[in-house]
């Protein structure tokens, strides 16, 4: 009976050794599953400059972004970037996520993929920077503009990239690039200047005569023929149904702001030059009260320098220059930022969210998003720098 007790026992340990080891394996899940769970965070709240993931628990990979707000929801688009120098150009393309919240992200996946054509201007491995998507409700159609650099030129393509869509996060299908305009004068351009025969190899750079020949069109005239230059880039679809492509031109010494035709995927050839010689990039901008705000950076490459903000009554200008918008510790740099898009909170007033770049040329896939509230003081743009916040913060201002 005590042996039988025994062999029982010993039996009992063993099934017992099975159970727990079956249940175990079972168990080893459930802490993975809980890990899982714990990466996939629900935010309450925006927290600039620290990691972000999407739903899926997965870093948001969307940098130098925009948005659009389409029927609920929000679409951000934004370079995909890979890790070490080489995501400094485009390998994959360009990464879209939807959101009703704005703080919890799904992953959409590629919107616009680069090309395996060598022969594609947007083949893997050319420059494809600051998307931005609008929606053309005439046409029903989604059309992404992107700056675009030609594999192997560095910077000195500076083109227009167009690529169109009949759903909101893609695909999306390349159309052409171009450079804007060829063989149009900008409105607010003198006839004297049309016809000056200063050339830029005649003057050297950066001394007074210089400056004033960069003013008055040394830039445009060089490239009236093949048409201007388009480097940093924001789009915007105003009130009343036109939609323009604000973008650094003129070797990025000017920016230029020209209107879209009416279904949004070429130039209607009414454009203007704004702040000439102000060496602007990093360009977003909206709209509140009637009047038109602009945020800009200045020209430093990847490296953080101070925002400048404008104000106009109509888009075309006269733009006046407002100074900083940014105030407070680290304001002189953006808070280590670059803008990239202001986008207008859907169904509250007066609430705009800034969106800038925290970059990070040697591991780009690690540059960080900093999203910041604006808020109006005496018809200026002013943005504190804020460790976390949420859009209770517009409310309860
Ligand atoms: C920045 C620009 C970026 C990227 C970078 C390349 O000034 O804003 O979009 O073009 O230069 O150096």
């Amino acid at each position: 009976m005590k042996m039988n007790h025994r062999k029982y026992l010993i039996v009992a340990l063993i099934a017992t050794f099975f159970v727990y080891t079956g249940i175990s394996g079972v168990l080893a899940t459930v802490p993975v599953q809980t890990t899982k769970e714990q990466s996939v965070q629900v935010y309450h709240s925006f927290h600039p400059g620290s990691i972000w993931n999407d739903t899926n628990g997965k870093v948001i990979n969307a940098h130098g972004g925009g948005i659009l707000y389409y029927k609920g929801t929000y679409y951000w688009f934004g370079e995909h970037k890979v890790a070490g120098p080489i995501g400094n150009t485009a390998q994959v393309g360009v990464h879209c996520y939807a959101s009703k919240d704005l703080y919890n992200w799904k992953d959409e996946g590629i919107a616009l993929h680069v090309s395996d054509d060598p022969h594609s201007d947007i083949t893997k491995g050319c420059v494809l920077e600051r998307p931005k998507v609008i929606y053309n409700k005439k046409t029903h159609k989604f059309v992404m503009w992107f700056h675009l650099e030609l594999k192997g030129e560095g910077y000195s393509a500076a083109r227009a990239g167009v690529a169109v869509s009949d759903r909101p996060e893609g695909p999306y299908t390349f159309l052409r690039s171009m450079r804007p305009n060829a063989g149009i004068w900008p409105l607010n351009f003198k006839k004297s200047w049309e016809t000056s025969t200063l050339q830029p190899d005649s003057l050297k750079g950066w001394t007074p005569a210089w400056m004033k020949a960069v003013e008055e069109g040394l830039f445009v005239r060089r490239d009236f023929k093949a048409g201007q230059m388009f480097r940093d880039m924001t789009a915007f679809v105003d009130t009343d149904g036109k939609a323009y492509l604000i973008y650094s031109s003129e070797e990025n010494l000017t920016l230029q702001i020209a209107q879209l035709n009416d279904n949004y995927t070429g130039f209607s050839g009414k454009y203007v030059r704004v702040f000439p010689g102000g060496h602007n990039e990093g360009p977003a901008i909206f709209k509140d009260n009637g009047k038109y705000y602009m945020i800009t950076s200045g020209c430093t490459g990847w490296a953080p320098n101070s925002a400048r903000s404008g104000v106009a009554t109509s888009i075309f200008g006269q733009w006046k220059a407002l100074g900083n918008p940014c105030v407070g510790n680290d304001s002189d740099l953006t808070f280590h930022s670059q803008s990239t898009y202001i986008l207008p909170v859907h169904g509250m007033k007066n609430a705009f969210i800034f969106m800038s770049d925290r970059w990070n040329p040697r591991n780009p896939i690690d540059g960080r998003y900093i999203w910041l509230p604006i808020k109006m003081s005496k018809e200026k743009p002013i943005i504190k720098w804020r460790k976390s916040w949420n859009l209770n913060d517009f409310t309860n201002r």
